[in-house]
């Protein structure tokens, strides 16, 4: 398959975590067969920095002309004084409303391997995996008016909390279906004892449920939602919530399972797919090559799922990042002390031999089987050639573009294999 994407690496650590997630891409693709075009382009910061917009034509214009879009992050400390509009945080949403993504699922799963890494006890996030169904395109986000107005000393600000019953009711849709794919529950977060907005979103969200008798629906006051999901993060299955509620509820999700930069996210239902790690751009420590690229590598898989339907694909990648964790492989953010963390590029390099590990080299192409079940092995060893090609033109490009804080070259995997076809020793 043709797999048509823009990449908009962003700003502070969105450019590291990006490579590593395409470079997982790659070898992806290379294992399946399919054939990658990407258009790499400037969102946010970067692309403000260089053109005074944080997205510009071309960018919005390769996005809605690619069939999925891959973001790193956007924002930074040097734009924090920029009027709104020629804030990166600006670009962004502009990018989500035009490509009309409403709909954005960000799982949260705590990975048996993690549940250590959890500020919360081992048996209270033991099997923790919620779905957040964040509304993308209204509430105060987009609400007008807004503004700040009025002389120094006594200015007003004003931002504008508002739903229709139509934006309410569409991403109550995207809540069910996919609960009937889960646990068949769906949480519906509001504030509907406060706000006018919150006791139409309920009301609809209602409504819409009857369509689905099969699925249990129950409501919940975001605060009490907040504690509830820390102190019972198990009872959680699909949480469907408004913009706000759902930007700070996946955040505190991302700390329950052990570390934000776990998380990834898909954001669905308009023209394109959108696709990032729900992390932002860590200012803090960008260009050290410490950050945690899982979020980045599952947003990929997110994409293969949601705008190409390779499940397969997907879940070998989330298969293969299940891998690295058991294997003990951790980031700085996961790692505990005596642990010894990983480098950004490390970490991508152990997804990429977890994948080639786990033999998924069997999904020859079609046009490569020929009648046979199995991999013929030259054709198996060619794959595995370009696959380590993939490793090491990683290593040299990230050592050579981003080695600040390293003392020495990434480390490439031991050892590749291919089971029972080919084990090649990489070139150092
Ligand atoms: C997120 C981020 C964004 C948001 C920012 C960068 C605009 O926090 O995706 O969670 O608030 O939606
Ligand atoms: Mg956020």
């Amino acid at each position: 398959m043709l797999l048509n994407l823009t990449i908009l690496p962003g700003d502070g650590i969105g450019p590291e975590v990006t490579d590593q997630a395409v470079l997982v891409l790659e070898a992806l693709a290379e294992i399946f067969g399919h054939q990658l075009q990407l258009h790499r382009k400037n969102i946010g910061g970067a692309a403000l920095t260089a053109s005074n917009d944080p997205l510009p034509a071309d960018t919005l214009q390769a996005c809605l002309s690619s069939s999925a879009v891959l973001l790193g992050a956007v924002g930074g400390p040097a734009f924090d004084h920029f009027p709104n509009h020629l804030r990166p945080e600006a670009g962004l949403l502009r990018l989500r409303r035009e490509l009309g993504a409403y709909a954005n699922l960000r799982p949260a799963v705590c990975f048996p391997a993690l549940e250590d890494c959890s500020p919360l006890r081992a048996d209270v996030v033991h099997g923790t995996d919620i779905l957040i169904v964040r509304e993308l395109l209204g509430g105060l986000y987009f609400g007008q008016p807004r503004s700040i107005e009025g002389p120094a000393g006594s200015r007003n600000a004003l931002n504008t909390m508002r739903y229709g019953e139509p934006e309410i009711a569409r991403i109550a849709h995207i809540a069910f279906d996919l609960a009937r794919k889960r646990r068949h529950k769906v949480r519906s977060v509001d504030k509907a004892n406060v706000l006018e907005c919150s006791r139409l979103w309920r009301e609809v969200v209602t409504r819409t449920s009857q369509n689905y008798p099969d699925v249990k629906l129950s409501h919940m006051y975001v605060d009490s939602a907040a504690m509830s999901l820390v102190q019972r993060p198990r009872d959680f299955d699909v949480v469907l919530t408004e913009n706000m509620f759902g930007d700070i509820l996946s955040d505190q999700a991302g700390g329950i399972v052990g570390s934000l930069g776990l998380l990834a996210s898909a954001s669905i239902g308009g023209s394109v797919g959108l696709y990032e790690p729900v992390h932002g751009s860590a200012p803090d420590i960008a260009g050290k090559g410490i950050a945690n690229p899982l979020g980045a590598i599952l947003s990929v898989a997110m994409l293969l799922r949601y705008s190409f339907q390779l499940e397969r694909e997907a879940a070998c990648i989330e298969n293969a990042v299940g891998t690295v964790l058991n294997r003990g492989h951790r980031t700085a953010d996961l790692a505990s002390s005596g642990q010894t963390a990983l480098a950004t590029p490390e970490m991508g390099h152990s997804v990429i031999a977890a994948l080639a590990d786990s033999g998924v080299g069997q999904a020859v192409p079609e046009k490569e089987k020929s009648g046979r079940q199995q991999c013929f092995p030259s054709v198996r060893t060619r794959r595995v050639q370009r696959l380590l090609d993939i490793f090491v033109r990683a290593n040299c490009s990230v050592w050579k573009s981003s080695h600040r804080g390293w003392s020495s070259p990434p480390r490439l995997p031991a050892e590749v294999s291919f089971s029972g076809c080919a084990t090649i020793v990489p070139r150092t």
